[in-house]
């Protein structure tokens, strides 16, 4: 052992003294990373120009990209790249040769260019293909509208190289231009400075002033507007749905200033949030400057918008400070959700977040629950080698994540954590943070200087929750819980005591429903509340969980189901419902409904559905 430390220490010694080349290695700026075929250290990308044109008939994208790039003489730079079609290449304007190694199905394959010493600039003139994962194309019956079609990517985690043949991981940075041109009719939008309106020849251009990691650049095309809500934040939408979104969304501006007064200026200018069709397969996605967002938030009442929270806290802890590789996902998620409760406490109270909080806290419970069999994916930091990054985004790194940090902050106390988090974003702006340097970092500016003890080693490298966990209290939550108790014995309840009721009374009150309530009693709640037909996406799809766990079939609710199924394509909530039939012998009916859903969902959502169902297509 001694010696093998030895000799690691004399190679270092004699490549320190070799040539430049060698010294580059030593010196690594980034990290070993599984994801990506890059090797960064050797030659990286800083700046890309994307020009390109959206073809709604063919259904791709065409066009070119360059780069700026910086290296030490390197014969070559690696680029990812995922069921594209690579036309040509050139170096400094003149054509080069390149090849493509061996496909890889989660990762795609290297895209080997050729340098010379002095390369400054690669150009890849390229076109996607129908295969391609990060584009969703959606027919005008996919839309609000129902007249003009829509384009939106998905670049998170993996998925930029499938429409930009780009260095994916998220340790680099670029910032970018881009020229997109899209049928008249059409607005376009992206991760960058955006247009407000829309432009008659259909080319737009945008610009990316501040680095971002590849998993960031983010495209959307459609019939849609801009409606701002302050000078620094606004809603798009397509037209049907921009008043609605508008008035769901009204207190972004207080949520940025917020946001600001927790843990500094936002470093993005400007802050918006689009709205896209049902299909969206996530609930958002915090592309920098533009954030995406599915319409199940739109619930009428601004009850669903700690979702905005979430996204804008991405500005920080995800956009500002990256996760290096995706072992590190927690990095992003749990400070994010760590910080979208601070914003809904300063916004609307205590009683709301610890609501938010203990739905966490559920989710966190089920979820390892769920890995009973396999409790190193209940670890923080993940080991994602040879899977793809999308194993690890479960309630994990959101949930603990989020479960370490406040207890961490019950610890210390909230002045000293906030004073901590807020040098934290500010010293590590615009760069990456893996978890071991995190752990340095918290040892050395908060858990030493303060002289507290935590133990940290055990909340990010062993399985389950730690015994001294944050409590969470609810009131309000004791108070749902008594009357399911009451409930079951008496099958009565108490109508005016849910009156008042928000959003995430009714969704805890649901999500609880004990196991052994009979069919039976499900009815009386249905009669009694028409929960078969909540208008609030959330309450319904827990309710529609429990109908099919509880085998009940009355008041339309099967169609209910259908229907959602067939217009949703928010993954976390239909997976939650496929999961459900699965489980309660209803595989049948969920492979009947998910062949005719299955063309209308992003291929994030197919893939996660085909794998649950054993769908083979
Ligand atoms: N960045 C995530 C979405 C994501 C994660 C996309 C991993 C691809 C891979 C986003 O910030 C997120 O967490 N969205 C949540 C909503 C949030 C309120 C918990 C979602 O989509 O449900
Ligand atoms: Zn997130």
């Amino acid at each position: 052992m001694k010696n093998s430390i030895y000799l690691l220490l004399f190679s270092i010694l004699i490549l320190s003294s070799c040539t430049t080349k060698q010294k580059e290695e030593v010196s690594a700026k980034y990290v070993e990373e599984f994801h990506s075929f890059a090797q960064p250290n050797k030659a990286v990308i800083k700046h890309m120009d994307l020009d390109v044109i959206v073809d709604f008939d063919k259904q791709i994208i065409k066009g070119k990209v360059s780069y700026q790039i910086e290296h030490q003489e390197a014969n070559e730079i690696i680029l990812d790249s995922k069921f594209l079609n690579i036309e040509k290449v050139a170096i400094d304007g003149a054509p080069t040769t390149f090849h493509l190694g061996r496909m890889d199905q989660q990762l795609g394959q290297a895209l080997h260019i050729k340098l010379k010493p002095k390369t400054k600039a690669i150009t890849i003139y390229y076109e996607t293909t129908n295969q391609t994962e990060a584009l969703q194309w959606l027919s005008p019956q996919q839309t609000a509208d129902k007249t003009h079609p829509f384009l939106l990517t998905q670049g998170q985690a993996i998925l930029t190289r499938t429409w930009i043949p780009i260095q994916d991981s998220p340790q680099l940075r670029v910032t970018y231009n881009a020229k997109v041109q899209v049928p008249n009719a059409l607005m376009a939008v992206m991760s960058a400075e955006n247009p407000k309106e829309r432009a008659i020849d259909g080319i737009y251009n945008f610009k990316m002033r501040q680095a971002i990691s590849p998993y960031l650049i983010a495209l959307a095309v459609g019939d849609i507007a801009y409606k701002s809500i302050s000078p620094q934040t606004g809603v798009y939408a397509e037209k049907s749905m921009l008043e609605k979104v508008h008035y769901e969304f009204a207190d972004m501006d207080k949520m940025l200033k917020a946001a600001e007064n927790l843990y500094g200026t936002y470093a993005w200018d400007q802050f918006d949030v689009i709205v896209l069709p049902p299909s969206f397969p996530f609930g958002g996605m915090e592309n920098p400057r533009l954030t995406f967002a599915t319409p199940t938030v739109i619930a009428g009442d601004r009850s669903l918008t700690s979702l905005v929270a979430h996204e804008l806290a991405h500005s920080w802890s995800g956009n500002l400070v990256t996760n290096a590789t995706w072992d590190d996902f927690w990095l992003n998620e749990g400070f994010t959700v760590y910080f979208e409760m601070r914003i809904m406490e300063a916004l609307y109270g205590k009683d709301r977040a610890n609501m938010l909080a203990l739905i966490s806290q559920q989710d966190l419970a089920e979820e390892i629950e769920g890995f009973k069999e396999e409790p190193e994916k209940t670890h923080l930091k993940l080991n994602l080698k040879g899977h793809n990054p999308d194993d690890g985004m479960n309630s994990i790194a959101y949930d603990k994540g989020y479960l370490f940090l406040r207890t961490l902050e019950e610890k210390v106390g909230r002045e000293k954590f906030d004073q901590f988090l807020k040098t934290y974003f500010e010293k590590h702006a615009f760069s990456t943070m893996y978890t071991e340097k995190f752990i340095a970092y918290l040892n050395k500016e908060l858990l030493e200087k303060h002289q507290v003890t935590f133990n940290t080693e055990e909340w990010i490298y062993q399985a389950g929750i730690p015994s001294n966990k944050a409590i969470i209290e609810s009131d309000k939550f004791q108070i749902v819980e008594q009357m399911l108790v009451d409930f079951m014995k008496t099958n009565t309840i108490n109508e005016s005591l849910t009156k008042a009721w928000t959003t995430q009374e009714w969704v805890h009150f649901v999500r609880n429903i004990p196991k052994e309530m009979t069919t039976k009693q499900i009815a009386i709640l249905d009669k009694k509340f028409d929960l078969s037909h909540a208008k609030n996406s959330y309450i319904a799809m827990v309710w529609y969980d429990q109908c099919i766990r509880h085998n009940y079939h009355e008041n339309g609710i099967d169609q209910q189901i259908e229907t959602f199924l067939m217009t949703v394509g928010r993954r976390w909530y239909v997976s939650t419902i496929y999961t459900a039939l699965k489980e309660s012998e209803q595989q049948d009916k969920a492979l009947e409904i998910y062949k005719k859903a299955r063309p209308n969902y992003h291929m994030v959502t197919a893939n996660s559905i085909d794998k649950l169902l054993g769908y083979k297509g």
